[in-house]
C-alpha cells in the first residue's frame, strides 16, 4: 500500500486511531481538546505532566496505552522551547512517525495545538520523513514477525484555506523529497544515469513538462569536453536531462535548477582511499534534489517557469579515463588542465552552466556534493552558499532557512582565483587544500555568463552518516526544500 496523507478538522477526542501523536512544547499545559483525550486514560496525561515525567523537551516521548476505540494509543512528543517553525514541527512529527513505525501501528493521527500553515507543512514533511524507508534490496521478515509500516498519516488542523495550502505544500515537497532520498539511497549499480532519464520521463509525463535528454553523441556535438572527460572512463552512457515546467507567462525568464549527478565517484585515476568510499553513491544528490524539486513544483502547479537540468555519469578509473595533466575544452571554449580527476563535479557542472544560458535564466541555482572541504568547514548543519549577486544569495539563504535546510554564505573573492590559474590552460580544476570549497565555486563561476547564479555545496548536508533520531542514517532530502521554497517565494511576488 502506498503512503497516504490526509488533513482532518476533527476534534482529537473524536478520532478513531491506532495512534494519536500529540506534540507539546517545553513544560506543557494541556487544553480542553487534549483533556478530552485524557479522560478515557483516567487523566494519565495530566498526571505525567504534573509529576514532570513528561517535560516536553525536544525529542522527548511518552506512550500511553488506551482502549479498543478512540485513540488506542497516545504518544506525547516534546518539541522543546524553541519558537515553533516548520523545522520544529517537522522534527517532532518525524519522531512520532518513527515511533509509529517501531510500534507497527500502520496509521497515525498527529496533533500540534495551534499549528499555523507553516507548522502544518512541517508536520506533513516530518511524518513523511519519519516513515521513509528503502526496503527494495532487503528480504522482508515473514508476515507474522513483521511490524506494519506506517502507511497512513492524518494531520489534525484548522478548517482554513491557509492550513489546507500548508498541507498541500507539505505533501508535494514530501513527495519530492521521497524521490530525492530514494535516488540517494540507491547504490551506484542501481541508480545509473539512465535512472535519471526514467525518473525525468515519469515526472515530465505526470506534470506535462517538456523533457530533453542528451547522450554522449549529443554532448559531443555541443562540444561539452569538460563533462565528457569525466564520462570517458565509463562505458555507461552519460546523460544530461532537462525538464521544463512552463507555469508562468511564455516570455517570463525561468528559474534554472542545476544538479550534479555522479552516480558514483571513485575519484577516477586520482582514486579515493577505500575507507567509506561506498558513501560516494550519494554524489548524485544535487541531481536528485533537482528531480525532487521538479516533482514538487509540478504537483503544486506553481505559476513560474522553471527548468531543471541534471548531468549524470560515473567517475571511474580505466584505460580510457582522463588523467592528471590532460587538458580539455568546455563548451564555452575555455580550456581546463586536469590536476586531480577527483575534482570531477565541477567539470560536469561547467558544461551544465554553459547549457543553462540558452534558457535565459532569471536566476540559476546549482546544487552539488562538490567538496570535502565544505564538510570540514560547515559539517552537517549548513549548506555552503556562494554567489556574486548578493540579493540572489540572500534570497536563497532565506528560502533555505524557511525550508529547514539552512545555509551559510562564503566569499567568492578574486584573491582566491590565483589558486586555479594554470600554466598550460585557462584554468586548472583544483586549487589545493586551502579554501577548497571556495576555489571549487570560483571554478564554476568561470562558466556562468551574465545571469544571476547561486551555488549550493550540499556535500555535508545531503546525506547523514549517522541516525539523527528524527531521520535515519542516509539521504536527508536536502536541497529539495530550498529549491521549492525559492520558486514558491517567486510565485508570490
Ligand atoms: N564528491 C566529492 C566531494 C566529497 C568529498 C563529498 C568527500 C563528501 C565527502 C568531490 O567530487 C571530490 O572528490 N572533491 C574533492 C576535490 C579535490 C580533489 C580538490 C575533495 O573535496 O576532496
Ligand atoms: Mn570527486
Ligand atoms: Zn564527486
Amino acid at each position: 500500500m502506498p503512503f497516504s496523507l490526509q488533513l482532518s478538522h476533527a476534534a482529537p477526542a473524536s478520532v478513531d486511531s491506532p495512534l494519536l501523536a500529540i506534540i507539546l512544547p517545553q513544560h506543557p499545559s494541556i487544553d480542553a481538546a487534549v483533556r478530552a483525550v485524557d479522560a478515557p486514560l483516567a487523566g494519565a496525561i495530566q498526571r505525567s505532566i504534573t509529576r514532570r515525567d513528561f517535560r516536553g523537551g525536544r525529542d522527548e516521548t511518552m506512550l500511553f496505552v488506551g482502549g479498543d476505540t478512540g485513540a488506542q494509543r497516545v504518544l506525547l512528543v516534546g518539541r522543546g522551547s524553541a519558537t515553533l517553525t516548520r523545522a520544529v514541527a517537522r522534527r517532532a512529527a518525524a519522531i512520532a512517525a518513527r515511533q509509529a513505525g517501531k510500534l507497527g501501528t500502520g496509521a497515525m493521527h498527529v496533533l500540534l495545538d495551534g499549528a499555523d500553515a507553516d507548522a502544518i507543512e512541517g508536520l506533513v514533511l516530518g511524518a513523511a520523513a519519519g516513515s521513509w524507508a528503502y526496503p527494495d534490496l532487503q528480504t522482508q521478515p515473514p508476515e507474522k514477525d513483521r511490524r506494519a509500516r506506517l502507511e497512513s498519516v492524518t494531520v489534525l488542523g484548522a478548517d482554513t484555506d491557509a492550513v489546507r495550502a500548508g498541507f498541500a505544500a507539505g505533501a508535494a515537497v514530501a513527495e519530492g523529497q521521497a524521490i530525492a532520498k530514494r535516488l540517494g539511497m540507491m547504490p551506484g549499480n542501481v541508480c545509473t544515469p539512465e535512472t535519471f532519464v526514467e525518473v525525468g520521463r515519469e515526472i515530465a509525463a505526470r506534470h506535462g513538462m517538456t523533457i530533453t535528454v542528451l547522450g554522449r553523441a549529443e554532448m559531443e556535438q555541443e562540444k561539452m569536453g569538460s563533462f565528457l572527460c569525466v564520462a570517458q572512463g565509463t562505458p555507461e552512457e552519460p546523460r544530461l536531462v532537462a525538464l521544463e515546467h512552463r507555469g508562468g507567462a511564455p516570455d517570463q525568464q525561468p528559474i534554472v535548477l542545476i544538479g550534479k549527478g555522479l552516480c558514483f565517484d571513485t575519484g577516477g585515476i586520482s582514486i579515493k582511499p577505500a575507507p567509506e568510499m561506498e558513501w560516494m553513491k550519494f554524489d548524485m544528490s544535487g541531481a536528485g534534489g533537482v528531480m525532487g524539486a521538479m516533482e514538487a513544483i509540478g504537483r503544486l502547479k506553481l505559476p513560474v517557469n522553471v527548468v531543471g537540468i541534471i548531468g549524470s555519469t560515473t567517475n571511474m578509473p580505466s584505460g580510457t579515463a582522463v588523467k592528471p595533466g590532460d587538458v580539455v575544452r568546455a563548451s564555452n571554449g575555455k580550456t581546463i588542465e586536469i590536476i586531480n580527476t577527483d575534482a570531477e563535479g565541477r567539470l560536469v557542472l561547467a558544461d551544465l552552466l554553459v547549457f543553462a544560458k540558452r534558457f535565459n535564466p532569471a536566476l540559476a541555482i546549482d546544487a552539488a556534493t562538490l567538496t570535502g572541504a565544505i564538510v570540514i568547514g560547515l559539517g552537517a548543519n549548513a549548506v555552503g552558499v556562494f554567489g556574486s549577486d548578493t540579493s540572489a544569495v540572500d534570497e536563497v539563504l532565506a528560502a533555505g532557512s524557511a525550508a529547514g535546510e539552512p545555509g551559510w554564505p562564503l566569499p567568492l573573492w578574486d584573491e582566491y582565483k590565483e589558486q586555479i590559474k594554470s600554466d598550460v590552460a585557462d584554468l586548472k580544476n583544483t586549487g589545493g587544500r586551502a579554501a577548497g570549497a571556495i576555489t571549487a565555486a570560483l571554478f564554476l563561476q568561470e562558466f556562468v555568463d551574465g545571469y544571476p547564479w547561486v551555488h549550493l555545496d550540499v556535500a555535508g548536508t545531503a546525506y547523514s552518516q549517522v541516525d539523527l533520531g528524527w531521520i535515519p542514517k542516509g539521504p536527508t532530502g536536502t536541497p529539495v526544500g530550498t529549491f521549492v521554497e525559492i520558486v514558491r517565494a517567486r510565485a508570490r511576488r
